[in-house]
Parts: structure tokens; C-alpha cells; sequence
């Protein structure tokens, strides 16, 4: 198991972003960038331009969360702007296509699913992917609050991943701070996305190691 954090840059100040992301990156494995294109879910952000801004400004790996309804269009943008992975939601239906896509173009092949959507839709895609994103607050928006029953399907994945001696990573998204790290890392995931919880604060790299001790209190 890999123990990261990756501070997700949609609570960040979009106008000072590669301050903010130099204010984390002491603690940051990843850095979080959400896309949203206003369709697959109705909150507009960022998208190619930002990663390639951000990729001149930081070595960190580039986690992309495509929340968009095509994301075969975008695909080769994210890459050539220097994106280390993306990940597409189970949502939009057969995400094999998209794997192969992402393959070609050197991506790290991430693979996530809603609150809501079954365990039981993703896990056939285990050992096609790297990465396994369990959303703990339906996306859209950051500030939410975590979703407990999300747990449940994050460690059946685990068992499952485990059982097989995979190495995708999962990763677990909205609503993780210090009061929710901990379950969430006991359950079985390597990734702890947090937005507020670290831009919010007064010192987003003291947020994100708290939440990082709070999450694996043994060190990682
Ligand atoms: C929500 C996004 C999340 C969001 C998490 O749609 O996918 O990455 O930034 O924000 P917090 O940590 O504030 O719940
Ligand atoms: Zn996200």
C-alpha cells in the first residue's frame, strides 16, 4: 500500500494557484486537479491551459479528475499539456476505449465512480487500471461533507485488490479532513484527496501533514 496525499487545487486561489500549490507541495504526493466542464456535472473549472501552466511550475504528479462528458476529445490535450494521469468516471459507460486512449499517450489509466454507483461497476476494471478513485461526496463542488457508506465499498475494493496482489492505488476523494482521514485509511485507501481541508487553512502544508499523522499516525 502507498500512504499520499493529494491536495486537490479546487480550493485553491485560482489567481495565485502556483503560490498555493509551492504553499503544499512540502507535503504533497499529488496534486488534485478537477475538471469540470459544466454537463457531467453543472460547476464549470479548469482544464489543458491550467495543467500546462501548472506542469512549467511544479514536478508534483498531475492527478486530472475528468468530470466531463467526453473525455476522448480532451485526452491527448491533458497529455501534451503534461497531465501524469487522468481519471474518467464508470458513468459515462464502457471506459475501455478511453484506457486504451489513455495508454497510447503515456497517462496513468484512472478509473472512478459516484457515491451512488455500485462497487460491483468498477471492480471488473481492476487490473486494466492504476488507479481506483472512490468519490466520498457527490462531485461537483468541493466543501462537502464525506459520505460514510462510501467505506464500505472502499474496502470491499481492497480486499478484492489485495486478494489478487494488484497494484492500483485507491484513492478517496470529498470531504476528507482530520475528523475523516482516519476512517478513511482504515479502510483501505493509499490516496487521501483533500481540498478545503488544506486550502482553506492558514497553512495548507501543516493541514495536509495533520491530515496525513491523523490518517496513518505510524508514519508512511
Ligand atoms: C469534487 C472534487 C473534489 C473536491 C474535494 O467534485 O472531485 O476533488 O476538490 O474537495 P473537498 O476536499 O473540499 O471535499
Ligand atoms: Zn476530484
Amino acid at each position: 500500500m502507498s500512504r499520499k496525499i493529494a491536495p486537490s487545487i479546487l480550493s485553491a486561489d485560482f489567481a495565485q494557484l502556483a503560490d498555493d500549490v509551492d504553499r503544499v507541495a512540502s507535503e504533497a504526493d499529488l496534486l488534485h486537479v478537477d475538471v469540470m466542464d459544466g454537463h457531467f456535472v453543472p460547476n464549470l473549472t479548469i482544464g489543458p491551459p491550467v495543467v500546462s501552466s501548472l506542469r512549467k511550475r511544479t514536478d508534483l504528479f498531475l492527478d486530472c479528475h475528468l468530470m466531463i462528458d467526453n473525455p476522448a476529445v480532451l485526452l491527448e490535450d491533458f497529455a501534451n499539456a503534461g497531465a501524469d494521469g487522468c481519471t474518467v468516471h464508470i458513468e459515462l459507460g464502457d471506459p475501455k476505449p478511453l484506457f486504451a486512449q489513455m495508454r497510447d499517450l503515456g497517462l496513468r489509466v484512472g478509473l472512478t465512480h459516484n457515491p451512488d454507483t455500485p462497487v460491483d461497476r468498477v471492480l471488473p476494471y481492476v487490473e486494466d487500471i492504476d488507479l481506483l478513485l472512490f468519490m466520498s461526496v457527490n462531485p461537483g463542488w468541493g466543501g462537502q461533507a464525506f459520505i460514510p457508506a462510501v467505506l464500505d465499498k472502499l474496502r470491499e475494493a481492497r480486499r478484492v485488490v489485495d486478494e489478487r496482489g494488484l497494484a492500483v492505488e485507491l484513492e478517496i476523494d470529498g470531504g476528507i479532513n482530520v475528523e475523516t482521514a482516519s476512517a478513511a485509511a482504515a479502510a483501505g485507501a493509499d490516496i487521501l484527496v483533500a481540498g478545503s481541508a488544506v486550502f482553506h487553512a492558514d497553512d495548507p502544508a501543516i493541514a495536509a501533514r495533520r491530515i496525513r499523522e491523523t490518517a496513518w499516525p505510524n508514519g508512511s
